[in-house]
């Protein structure tokens, strides 16, 4: 290690790049909060003000490590000016290249992984008093939850993580390798986030993991709590208007669990259920661990319990080996479900798993072409969905002032969008609001007012 002293100038603010998926949006703003406590930092909204800039990155999907890259390119050209700038790579491609980044991009300061950034300020503190390049990538057995400070508020919607990492390692995915084994944590340190951020202001809360439904943490009385056990635990806590969770996996999706949706009146009417394909040869070859009849019956349970349950699933098109057959029963499960909203992607081998390994098989113009006949009937389905609305009195959620002045804009409870006409005070209340009009992925609607 290099240990030439350096008089580095102050820090004050930082800018935070984020992408993937609602985990690494918790990790950020654990990581802003990490910050302020340590440095008293300030998060600013352009690279071009940060004395510290962290990008917390995502490899799920092609092209990830590129694009990193080139964003980097645009924060050399920043530290050439600023030779103090301190960059930092986080996040999956942190966690997958490793040191391979600083090679090529020799400026970056820190790179880390999903599960070491609780150790960013002890990383910066070493890079002020010795300009050196660090590298934090191990797994640690230890949680890094008991490293964070407490949770601030950042508004009226709250994430909390859950559980860490994924054990189920489907053959197509990253996401085992980079966020590593699953690891719940305890109920009592999950309800005390919780109820930090009610305490903030918060009314909702969203219970984040990559298979939330996996959860096994040690619960209040010392003994092993499943999912749906927390889930009531939290729905039970003072000031929780709205409960939501995401992502769960099908097949640790229990009886109890389908039921708790009838039950829990905070818990909203909207699930997000990956299915990725409707052909049993698929669902096994991706190691997906159910096949498409279990499927159905989880949803049939699910709209017994909670008829109005709104579903979204992610698929994939064009895995090694998919045939017209097997695309065509993903179109089948896809008219039978009826989804409110969905995810589609087109499969694309990512380094170190097993899918990979297979041929790349399904020729580019096939997987562009079930990809455009995949959305084009999810798009046709989101429209119906969103029609079926109008005329509708909904509760919605404000949530904030919408980009059309005198807008607010709210969630209902199957999480659609609705704008109308209204006042910041409303933000955070649940309102009933009439649907007047549908637009491809939001709702129209006027406020009813008291006495209406
Ligand atoms: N844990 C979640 C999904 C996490 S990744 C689950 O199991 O459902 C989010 C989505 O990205 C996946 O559901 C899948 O549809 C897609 N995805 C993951 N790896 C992919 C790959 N190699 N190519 C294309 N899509 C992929
Ligand atoms: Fe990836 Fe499968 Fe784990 Fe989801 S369940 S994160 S798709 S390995
Ligand atoms: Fe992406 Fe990592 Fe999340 S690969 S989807 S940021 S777990």
């Amino acid at each position: 290690m290099k240990t030439t002293e350096t008089t580095s100038g102050n820090i004050d603010t930082l800018f935070i790049k984020t992408y993937g998926c609602q985990m690494n949006e918790y990790d950020s703003s654990r990581m802003a909060d990490m910050m302020k406590e340590a440095y008293g930092l300030k998060l600013v909204a352009s690279p071009a003000d940060a004395d510290v800039i962290l990008m917390n990155t995502c490899s799920v999907r092609e092209k990830a490590e590129e694009k990193v890259y080139s964003e980097l390119g645009r924060y050399k050209k920043l530290k050439d000016k600023r030779p103090d700038m301190i960059i930092g790579v986080g996040g999956c491609v942190g966690q997958q290249e490793g040191e391979r980044i600083q090679k090529r991009a020799p400026y970056v300061d820190i790179v880390f992984g999903p599960q070491t950034y609780h150790r960013l300020p002890d990383m910066v503190k070493q890079i002020r008093r010795q300009r050196v390049k660090l590298t934090e990538i191990d797994m640690p057995e230890i949680e890094k939850f008991d490293h964070l400070p407490k949770a601030e508020s950042h508004g009226i919607s709250g994430f909390v993580t859950i559980m860490e990492g994924c054990d189920k390692f489907c053959t197509f995915c990253v996401v085992p390798y980079t966020r590593g084994p699953e690891l719940s944590r305890p109920v009592d340190d999950i309800l005390a986030e919780c109820q930090q951020l009610l305490a903030g202001g918060a009314v909702e809360l969203s219970l984040l993991g990559q298979n939330v439904n996996g959860y096994r943490g040690t619960g209040l009385d010392g003994e092993e709590w499943d999912f749906t056990m927390l889930l009531y635990a939290v729905a039970e806590l003072e000031g929780l208007k709205r409960l939501r969770f995401t992502t769960s996996h099908p097949m640790e999706m229990t009886d109890e669990l389908c039921i708790a949706f009838g039950e829990i009146p905070q818990l909203m009417p909207y699930l997000h259920l990956p299915v990725q394909s409707g052909s049993d040869a698929l669902l096994k070859a991706m190691h997906r661990g159910h096949d498409g009849d279990s499927y159905y019956r989880r949803i049939d349970l699910l709209r017994q319990h909670c008829p109005d349950i709104a579903l979204s699933s992610d698929f994939i098109v064009g895995y090694p080996g998919e045939s017209d057959m097997d695309f065509e029963a993903t179109m089948e499960l896809v008219r039978r479900v009826d989804y409110d909203s969905a995810y589609c992607f087109k499969y694309s081998p990512r380094p170190g798993t097993p899918a990979a390994k297979a041929e790349d098989n399904v020729p580019e113009a096939v997987k562009d072409e079930r990809l455009q006949r995949l959305l084009s009937l999810t798009r046709e389905q989101t429209g119906d969905a969103m029609q079926r609305q109008i005329g509708r009195r909904l509760d919605v959620l404000v949530e904030k002032e919408s980009r059309t002045e005198g807008d607010m804009q709210g969630r209902t409870p199957d999480f659609k969008i609705v704008h109308f006409r209204g006042n910041p005070r409303q933000i955070g209340q649940v309102m009933p609001v009439h649907i007047t009009e549908a637009y491809g992925q939001s709702l129209r609607g006027e406020l009813i007012l008291a006495g209406e």
